[in-house]
């Protein structure tokens, strides 16, 4: 095995084109758990500019070689050597075939074949590939494939791989073959099989263009019940994509299958998208709203794939947010546009930039940090990052705001008329931004090559008297992780779309005109302005505003514009009037968390200091504005009464200091929740939603600010309110106020608490995904406070691994204890006896062993321990020195753990 050698660094710089192209692939697998035997037959050609004798290398992992024949007859000159499968003096072209035998059942790393409760499955991205057959495994290798699949039929009724079936027929033994062929090019990281007990539904839709497309969803026949919504969520994302991209579905037939033991959250082999459970599986009774959004995200995202990502691929694994930065833009697009509304768009629009600064921005502050186009790695799957994904589609998005819709919309075909079927560079797609829009995207391109978040500090200098104000920008950006190592180039200034408006003392938007700007220049209407800011320092002055002593107040960085931190001392004054009247929803929940964030970190002090902690009257005044306002939608509201996190405010600190976060936030929960309980009561009251449970966006709404309020409600310790949750536990018809009302009590220490958590387990032990739910509240859930004082979470999660149900060879039950208390739970997971630390490096060795890319992103929890203060920061660096002296860990944690602590 690999597991002990010293780690490689992989550099995008090295690029060569393959030696030898493969322009088909022709597999046939004798499907059996313990031994499957493979058979690969490739047509090959010597790549032009390729010398004569070059040799073909090709990789495989985990493999027994059985033969190797060059045009039908025995080939010699084969070396099997560490990993790799070296074939010398081969003619210009001809046809290889491969034997190989592998050990699905074996397979704990879910990469490769393996085998899930009896069925078989494949995983590709980014090296599986080679886990099945020796082969050129990487990205712009495309070749059409034909796939004989042969398995018991017993066991395995069902045969699925790529594209188009050609036949069906009965074997001996007990046997039975399918074939499969894929008429599309495609790299080895699509490719996928599936085969087991598996019952499908079915729809036939008609395309855009008039041709009939055959739609499964295929899982295990107990869960029939609940692919209703992954199917419709799969029609909505097809008629999407027609219309918003004129893309159509190229294939007869596309396949969905979903698998319970799964290393991330779907993948898109082209025509047979395999996906995690957790987001194909959903009806009333076992899904919370919140699933069934992330199922409707993540079915668009996979089809999305099949034309970002599929038809137009990367050329190296260093280009994979030209894929998956796209693809995520796409989702979040297909999402907001799913909402139906303005303000469900600008909710949607929260929630994604929530994610990206509580995830992202820490990432790329850290010893991770790596640009959007990374330019070096030790292990591929460690760059399937926030980074990649979320500020890549945050890159997506600018090239969206700085050219328009339709000017975007000019790229994307222009990019399709010149890539489809090539596999390609983040370059080539910024090339046909800029073209087909004629534009110079130059210095754009440092959004993909360098690191960091910058930093845009804003001052205004208003002239009353002339009626003109002046908005200085300065960005600055430090070097980060990788970038601080000697030699790396000075950092140069962002091409940032930076949007903003301004509001007179009225709360309207005022006319904007900036000096220099053609009058009837198109630019100039609306009340919001892009503003091209390219230097490290830029003045824009907007002339025209009404005369006055009282300057404007500047709405920045509308709709969150660009991945940037914006520096500008608004007053609480001022936060108070943008929360109230601002036009950009966004900006207006915007103003809401920058005044809570305030407040929090104010009593985070007084905490500190050990103060008795008082809560502002202000902000409760401001938040009574927010609850009581009914010309707010109910999902705005939600949004803006939720409070910062704990891991975003740890971030905005100097030295982070968990438990005085907790206590801080925690004891604004409380007192929001007394002095606005009637408030609270009343949204709750207002906001039920009668009737059978339908997952549309307004019921979904209702329902979070009503479970908002609950929680709220229960933290007021009232007895009266943790009755009510009680109550709302025991009537509730469907699970996203069953979790809710469940999380209320267990988090409150309500008297109803361990009935129902008994009852909860029981009602759905039969149900895996609702089981991880059970574990993932309890990993997350408060300890140590009030009256619970000493209650430490560490000993119920300890507890809880030997419960019978639980099994860390599963990804969904690891992450649904492991995952939740290590970064779901902050206060907890930082015990100050380094408790906490001590469970992660057990954790992180013990999963290393089953399943590499799984404890690596364990391994990630430890990223900022340069943050804390000590004694943590000292205990954090003690675990992850233990884990990095083990002799035997995989590449993947070996790359986080060391640049952890080199940092
Ligand atoms: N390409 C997949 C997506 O973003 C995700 C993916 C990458 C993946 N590597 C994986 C999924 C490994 C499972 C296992 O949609
Ligand atoms: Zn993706």
């Amino acid at each position: 095995m690999l597991r002990t050698d010293t780690p490689v660094t992989v550099y995008r710089k090295d690029y060569t084109p393959p030696a030898f192209a493969i322009d088909h692939v022709d597999l046939v697998l004798e499907l059996d758990p313990q031994r499957t035997v493979v058979t690969s037959t490739l047509t090959f050609q010597r790549a032009p500019g390729a010398t004569g004798d070059a040799p073909l290398v090709m990789v495989g992992e985990a493999l027994e070689l059985l033969g190797v024949t060059l045009d039908g007859q025995p080939f010699a000159s084969a070396k099997e050597d560490a990993g790799t499968l070296t074939l010398t003096g081969l003619p210009a072209q001809g046809t290889l075939a491969i034997t190989t035998a592998c050990n699905p059942a074996a397979n704990t790393t879910l990469s490769g074949l393996y085998v899930s409760n009896g069925n078989f499955f494949t995983q590709c991205e980014a090296e599986g590939f080679r886990r099945i057959t020796y082969f050129l495994d990487r990205p712009d290798v495309m070749a059409t494939y034909r796939v004989t699949l042969r398995a018991d039929r017993a066991a395995s009724p069902v045969l699925l791989s790529n594209g188009n079936l050609l036949s069906e027929r009965a074997l001996p033994d007990g046997r039975h073959e399918a074939v499969w062929e894929d008429p599309f090019r495609k790299p080895s990281y699509l490719f996928a099989l599936v085969a087991g007990k598996l019952a499908c539904v079915e729809e036939r839709i008609t395309s855009a263009s008039g041709k009939e497309k055959l739609l499964q969803v295929w899982v295990e026949p107990q869960d029939l019940d609940k692919t209703r919504h992954a199917m419709d969520s799969l029609i909505h994302a097809i008629r999407w994509d027609e219309r918003r991209f004129g893309l159509e579905l190229d294939l007869d037939r596309f396949m969905i299958v979903a698998v319970s033991d799964f290393n991330m959250g779907a993948m898109e082999n082209k025509g047979l998208n395999i996906f995690n459970t957790k987001y194909v599986l959903a009806n009333a009774q076992t899904a919370t709203d919140v699933d069934f959004a992330n199922i409707e995200s993540v079915v668009g995202h996979e089809y999305f794939h099949n034309w970002t990502g599929n038809r137009v691929t990367c050329r190296d694994w260093f280009q994979l947010s030209l894929k998956e930065g796209l693809t995520v833009f796409r989702d979040q697009e297909f999402s907001a546009d799913m909402m139906g509304s303005e303000s469900g768009r600008a909710v949607k629009r929260i929630e994604d930039v929530r994610v990206l600064r509580q995830v992202q921005f820490p990432e790329d502050a850290g010893p991770m940090a790596h640009p959007v186009r990374p330019d070096s790695y030790e292990e591929i799957n460690n760059f399937y990052t926030v980074t990649v994904y979320e500020k890549g589609a945050e890159v997506v998005r600018m090239y969206q705001t700085l050219l328009g819709r339709d000017g975007f919309r000019k790229g994307m075909d222009l990019y399709f008329q010149r890539h489809d079927g090539q596999a390609v560079a983040c370059d080539d797609f910024r090339a046909a931004m800029a073209d087909a829009n004629g534009r110079d995207l130059t210095q754009f391109g440092l959004w993909y090559s360098q690191a960091g978040t910058p930093v845009v500090s804003v001052k205004t200098a208003w002239d009353g008297a002339a009626g003109t104000l002046a908005l200085t920008l300065t960005q600055r950006c430090p070097k980060v992780g990788i970038e601080t190592r000697a030699g790396t180039p000075e950092k140069q200034p962002f091409h940032i779309p930076f949007a903003v408006g301004l509001i007179g003392a009225d709360g309207a938007d005022l006319p904007l005109h900036l000096e220099g700007e053609r009058a009837g220049d198109a630019t100039q209407r609306g009340t919001t302005r892009v503003l091209d800011f390219t230097q490290a320092e830029q003045t824009f002055r907007f002339t025209g505003l009404p005369r006055g002593d009282k300057a404007p107040l500047p709405s920045l960085l509308r709709d969150f514009s660009a991945p940037v931190i914006v520096d500008y001392e608004y007053s609480d004054a001022e936060l108070t009037f943008l929360l109230a009247h601002d036009s950009d929803a966004f900006n207006r929940w915007e103003a809401g968390q920058r005044l809570a964030t305030r407040a929090l970190l104010k009593l985070v002090g007084e905490v500190q200091a050990g103060r008795e902690l008082k809560l502002d009257p202000a902000l409760v005044a401001a938040f009574r504005a927010v609850l009581t306002d009914g010309s707010l939608s109910p999902a705005f509201r939600e949004q803006a009464l939720m409070l910062p996190a704990e891991a975003y405010l740890a971030e905005r600190m100097g030295v982070a200091d968990p438990a005085a976060i907790h206590r801080a936030r925690l004891s604004m929960r409380e007192g929001l929740a007394s002095a606005l309980q009637r408030e609270w009561l009343a949204a709750y009251e207002a906001n039920a939603t009668p009737g059978p449970y339908s997952p549309d966006a307004d019921a979904m709404a209702r329902r979070a600010l009503r479970n908002l309020a609950l929680g709220y409600l229960a933290d007021s310790g009232d007895a009266a309110m943790q009755a009510l949750a009680d109550t709302h536990y025991q009537q509730a018809d469907n699970m996203t106020d069953r979790a809710a009302a469940l999380s209320a009590l267990v988090n409150s220490f309500a008297p109803g608490r361990e009935h129902a958590l008994a009852d909860f387990y029981q009602r759905f032990e039969q149900d895996a995904l609702v089981i991880d739910k059970w574990f993932s509240l309890q990993g997350m859930q408060r300890g140590d406070v009030g009256p619970h004082a000493g209650k430490r979470t560490i000993d119920t999660v300890r507890a809880l691994m030997a419960h019978p149900a639980f099994n860390l060879r599963n990804p969904n039950r690891a992450r649904s204890l492991i995952f939740s208390f290590c970064s779901g739970n902050p206060a907890q997971f930082h015990a100050e006896d380094g408790s906490g630390y001590e469970f992660w490096a057990d954790q992180v060795l013990a999963l290393d062993a089953i399943n590499p890319q799984v404890a690596a992103r364990l391994a990630r929890v430890m990223d900022r321990w340069q943050k804390y203060a000590l004694p943590l920061r000292d205990r954090m660096r003690a675990a992850l020195e233990r884990v990095a002296a083990s002799q035997t860990l995989s590449r993947d944690v070996r790359e986080i753990v060391g640049k952890s602590l080199a940092a």
